[in-house]
């Protein structure tokens, strides 16, 4: 698979109606999502609890472009062969969740599966410096995880621009997630983000009845972040 920055847009399925999962993915697909978003919570790590890789598992065949698993778990390094069986294509740690993210990200790469780590609002950009040759990919919240619907913590800008500037040519994405919108995307992506992450600005107003409305919330969010 080639690298490029352009803008994706990776709905999250934590704010899809969670009795459809299957017609929830294929809408959002059929709309435009570039990336299927995956929100795993273990209810320790993060105040919330989701599903684990049985429930990734059934996702799975209903995913057309690509599965991008965001573990909010602690500990982590022993649930990652789990996820890449169930099928993720891109297994997210974050940092915080253990005393050794390098080897994280090791055990990750040596599922075959794209590598990703994963920094809190109150974690500064320096502490991946270390981790980028291991990684495809940085993920910056723009929200204190565990929940879609929260309001977009404008002080991580300054540290997508940082993280941007130490990736330089690297392949290595920047997703942003929490709170992004039309308002907020364009302020991402000009900070450096490429990878945009939406659950409720996605999912508002629409259902696997009226999935254009998926479509028109997916383009409003893209063009904004493209304009
Ligand atoms: C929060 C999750 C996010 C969340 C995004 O812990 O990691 O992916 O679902 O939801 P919105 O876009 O509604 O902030
Ligand atoms: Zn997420």
């Amino acid at each position: 698979m080639s690298f490029d920055r352009q803008i994706r847009i990776a709905p999250s399925i934590l704010s899809a109606d969670f009795a459809n999962f299957g017609a929830e993915i294929r809408a959002i697909e059929d709309q435009g999502a570039d990336w299927v978003h995956v929100d795993v919570m273990d209810g320790h790590f993060v105040p919330n609890l989701t599903f684990g890789p049985p429930a990734v598992k059934a996702f799975r065949p209903h995913v057309r472009s690509f599965m991008d698993v965001h573990l909010m778990i602690a500990p982590v390094d022993t649930h990652i062969e789990a996820y890449a069986e169930a099928g993720a294509d891109m297994i997210t740690a974050h940092v915080e969740a253990g005393p050794h993210p390098h080897r994280t990200l090791q055990a990750i790469r040596a599922t075959g599966k794209k590598a990703g780590i994963a920094i809190n609002p109150g974690t500064p950009a320096e502490t991946v410096s270390c981790l980028l040759d291991l990684c495809d990919m940085v993920l910056v919240m723009t929200v204190n995880p565990g929940f879609g619907g929260q309001k977009f913590i404008h002080s991580q800008l300054d540290k997508i621009a940082r993280l941007r500037a130490m990736i330089g040519d690297r392949p290595i994405h920047i997703q942003v997630d929490g709170g992004i919108d039309p308002v907020t995307a364009p302020l991402a992506a000009r900070a450096g983000a490429d990878v945009l992450v939406a659950g409720s600005a996605v999912f508002k107003g629409g259902s696997v009845e009226r999935p254009e409305v998926y479509g028109a919330n997916i383009r409003a969010i893209r063009e904004a972040a493209e304009g």
